[in-house]
Formats: structure tokens, sequence, C-alpha cells
């Protein structure tokens, strides 16, 4: 009985450990994800956003956002903006937010811009990323 008990806690710590971990690393962040773009997607914004990219992130992501600047990290190394692909989650607001707060895994070289870049010019760059990368999942 003692077994069966100690087996069915520990397989219930397993789960919770995991989706934490998921969540963390795919997921997102639900609270930054409901944070709405204010900036529409013009050609002005985008391109003012391409401008932003390439003095603050090119040498890391690359001239087309692959992730294969001159200074990419290598472990990890930058994200590819322009695939599918959303380790810290798809939405404006999380990309957003990312920028603003740098990359959350650990060891990563990725810097927060915050005192660095206005809220402007940040989600200039968001729009300028999805310019090039996949459009985001259409919204439930
Ligand atoms: C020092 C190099 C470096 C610079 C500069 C940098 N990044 Fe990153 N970026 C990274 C790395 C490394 C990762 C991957 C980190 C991870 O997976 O946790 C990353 C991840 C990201 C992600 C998450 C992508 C995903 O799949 O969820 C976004 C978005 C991003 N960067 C955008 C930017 C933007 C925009 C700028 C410029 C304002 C920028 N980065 C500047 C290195 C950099």
């Amino acid at each position: 009985m003692f077994r069966v008990w100690t087996a069915l806690i520990l397989g219930c710590l397993l789960v919770v450990a995991a989706t934490g971990v998921s969540a963390q690393r795919r997921g997102g962040d639900p609270k930054a994800a409901a944070v709405k773009n204010p900036v529409p997607s013009t050609p002005a914004s985008i391109k003012a956003g391409l401008t932003a990219y390439n003095m603050n992130c090119r040498h890391c992501h690359g001239l087309r956002g692959k992730g294969d600047g001159p200074l990419a990290p290598k472990n990890p190394p930058p994200a590819d903006l322009t695939d599918a692909m959303w380790d810290h989650g798809s939405s404006d607001g999380e990309i957003f937010a990312i920028i603003m707060n740098g990359a959350p895994a650990p060891m990563t070289e990725m810097k927060g811009m915050k005192g660095t870049l206005q809220d402007r010019d940040v989600w200039n760059i968001v729009n300028y990323i999805r310019s090039v990368g996949p459009k985001p999942a259409a919204t439930k």
C-alpha cells in the first residue's frame, strides 16, 4: 500500500514538473499575450522596425532574421525569427515582452532592451518581424 502511494505522489510531482517546464519553454506568457499591439503594421512602421532591428538585433539574429548574425552566440543560438517556431510565445505581446525583458532561458545572451529602446520602437520591430515571418495563428 505504502509503495502505491509513493508511486502515485512521485507520478504527480513529475507531471507538475513537466508542465511547469514546458509552460516556461514554449507556452509563452498569457499575461504578455493579452497585451495588444498598439502600433498598426503600416509600411512606415515596418521600415522603422527594420532600422531599429539593424541597429540592435542584426549582429545576432542575422541580416534576414535567420539567427546567423556574425556575433551570434552559440549556446543557445539566436532564434530564427522567420520560422513558425516560437519558443516563448507567438503573439505580438509575447514577442514584445521577450524583446523588452530578454529571453528567459538560462545562460541566454539575449538581454532585454528596456531602457535602450522606446515601447514604440519595439512595436515597430514586432511589426517588422511579422512582415518577414509567418503570420500569427488565427485568433480564436
Ligand atoms: C547577443 C545576441 C542577441 C541580440 C543582440 C538579440 N538577440 Fe534575440 N535572441 C538571442 C538568443 C541567443 C535567443 C534564443 C534564446 C532562447 O531560446 O532562450 C534569442 C531569442 C529571441 C526571440 C525569441 C524567439 C522565439 O522563438 O521565441 C525573439 C523574438 C528575439 N530574440 C528578438 C530579438 C530582437 C527583436 C532583438 C533586437 C531588439 C534581439 N532579439 C537581439 C540573441 C540575441
